[in-house]
Order: C-alpha cells, then structure tokens, then sequence
C-alpha cells in the first residue's frame, strides 16, 4: 500500500461486523500504517463480532455509547494512554433510527424515537468533538470524519428521519469545524456515502430498489463500503490538510445527475407496457 497513515493514531467509531464502512476503514488504516482503538456502544459489542477485527488490526477496543459524555471521556482518555499520545484522525460512523427500526411513517414519528435517533446519529458527532476539543486531544492538522448521507439535501421519503439527522451533522460538521480548525488546526468534513449494503443501510425500507436506482444513475455506479474506507483514508492522510467544513459525496456521481439513459429506459419501458395494458385510458400515477 502507499504508508500514508504512518505513525498516525486513531479512534474508529461504528465497526460493528465485516460489511460496516468503519470496519473497512480501520483494515485499510491498519493497513496504511495507523494504529489505533476501536469503539461501539457495549450492546453493539455483544452481538457484533469487532473482537475479531481487533485482533487482525492489533486495535484495543473501548466500549462508549456515543450518546454518553463519560463513555466519551473515558474513551478519549484511555485511548491517548493506550496510543501514547493525541489523536491525528477519527471517523464518526453512527446511525440508528428508531422510528426506521418500528416502521413509523416520518408523517408519524414517535418523538422519544426521534429523540432517541438524533441524540445517537448526529448530536454524537457534536459531543465526540466537544470531548476532543476540551481535552485538547487531537494533534494539529489532524482530522475528523463522519459519514452521511444525500437525503441530507434531497427528498429520500423511506431514510425518515435519518434525512433530518443527517442535515444536523453536516451542518455540525462546519460549526464545528470552524473552531476546531481555528483553535487547533484539527479538520472536520463529512462524506456523503452512496447507499450501501450494510446492517444500518438495509434497515432503511425499499433498500434493494434504492441501492439498484442509484447504482443505475450513477455514471461510475455506486461506491462500495472499501471504495468509501479509501476515501477516507486520504481524508486523514497529509494530502489533504486544506480540506475542511466540507460534505464530500462519494457517490459514483449520483448527487449531480438529473436523469440517465439507464433509468430513461426502464423509466419508457413502463410506460409503454402502462399504455398497451390500459388504453385508451393511462393508468393514473401515484
Ligand atoms: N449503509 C448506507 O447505505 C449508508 C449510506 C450513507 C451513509 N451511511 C452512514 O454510514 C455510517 C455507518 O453505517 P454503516 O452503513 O456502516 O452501518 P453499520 O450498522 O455497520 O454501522 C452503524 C454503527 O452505529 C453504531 N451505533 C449505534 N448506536 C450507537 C451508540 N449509541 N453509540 C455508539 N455507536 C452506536 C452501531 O453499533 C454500528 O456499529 C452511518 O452514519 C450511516 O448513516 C450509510
């Protein structure tokens, strides 16, 4: 590989089994020549399987629920002793719905779940920085990733509230980032990720025909969970020490496409088959 994580340390948030974005982040880190902790919420530890992650990448894992200050404290604190000093990258990757999760309509919600869901999907963010920040832990010109998603900006009406969420974070992403680059030349950006088969990702309804829509839309078809994790990895090496309070879309183009000739075709197949079936009058669309 190309080294450009030497001698750097780490705190990954969000691995919790092999097909997880973080979990390909931290073997591409483990394998760019970073060393670094692993965390996820203590339940997220029994059931996932990071113990084997943690083994292959020589990681300590630390339990934190990211909804918790003194998990949070404690993670930090441990993982600059553990590491041997501050931290030059970490990667927010941390979403949970519960409306998502009991199929409340997002006309509907429970506003405990939606509570609920925010405090773990995007106040997070604010409070893992917030954490970071006070405790000066992070090295200058070091760098913080979370991962979000387009229906930050865009109607997805299945992502529910995790579109509200995610607009939070990104807007979380520049406040505080702007702080965090001024006071400690710390950088903060979000990558909007293309839709991906993953446990979070395949609990949002409909997924199967979102990921085909996307994969269909997108000149260069949508990016994988590893192609994401090498992204990332460039967030954190040197070669981007200038990038900051920006959400970057990994996405295969998708996020700037109005319509491509793949959908097109699907899209004049239907209606041709809607006319030979219901002349002379067209079925009415939803
Ligand atoms: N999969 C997709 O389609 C997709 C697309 C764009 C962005 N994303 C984002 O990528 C990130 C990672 O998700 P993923 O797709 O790898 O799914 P995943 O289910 O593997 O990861 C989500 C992680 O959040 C953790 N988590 C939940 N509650 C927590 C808490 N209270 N404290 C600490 N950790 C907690 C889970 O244990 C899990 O490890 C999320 O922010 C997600 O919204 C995913």
């Amino acid at each position: 590989m190309y080294n450009l994580l030497k001698g750097k340390k780490g705190i990954i948030f969000g691995a919790l089994d092999s097909k997880s974005i973080a979990w390909k982040v931290a073997e591409r880190a483990h394998e760019e020549g970073a060393t670094f902790v692993l965390t996820n919420a203590p339940v997220a530890l029994r059931l996932g399987t990071i113990s084997e992650l943690a083994e292959k990448t020589g990681s300590t894992v630390i339990p934190a629920d990211a909804t918790s200050m003194m998990d949070l404290e404690n993670l930090i604190d441990k993982s600059v002793e553990i590491l041997g000093g501050k931290i030059d990258f970490v990667l927010h990757s941390i979403g949970m719905s519960v409306n998502v999760r009991r199929g409340n309509h997002y006309t509907n919600q429970d506003y405990n779940f939606t509570k609920t869901g925010f405090d773990v999907s995007a106040l997070s963010f604010h409070r893992v920085m917030s954490m970071l920040y006070k405790k000066d832990a992070m090295n200058e010109w070091g760098s913080v990733v979370a991962l979000s998603y387009m229906a930050a900006q865009r109607v997805f009406p299945d992502y529910n509230d995790m579109a509200d969420n995610k607009a939070y974070l990104e807007s979380v992403a520049r406040s505080f980032g702007y702080f965090f680059g001024r006071d400690k030349k710390v950088r903060v950006n979000t990558i909007s990720q293309s839709p991906t088969p993953t446990t979070a990702g395949s609990g949002v309804k409909g997924f199967d025909g979102f990921i085909a829509y996307a994969e269909k839309m997108s000149p260069l078809g949508n990016a994988t969970a590893l192609e994401c994790a090498d992204y990332t990895i460039t967030l954190f090496s040197d070669l981007t020490r200038k990038v900051t309070l920006q959400n970057l879309f990994h996405d295969g183009g998708f996020s700037n496409m109005g319509v491509s000739t793949a959908i097109m075709e699907n899209f004049m197949e239907d209606f041709k088959s809607d006319e030979v079936v219901e002349e002379p009058k067209k079925k009415e669309k939803k």
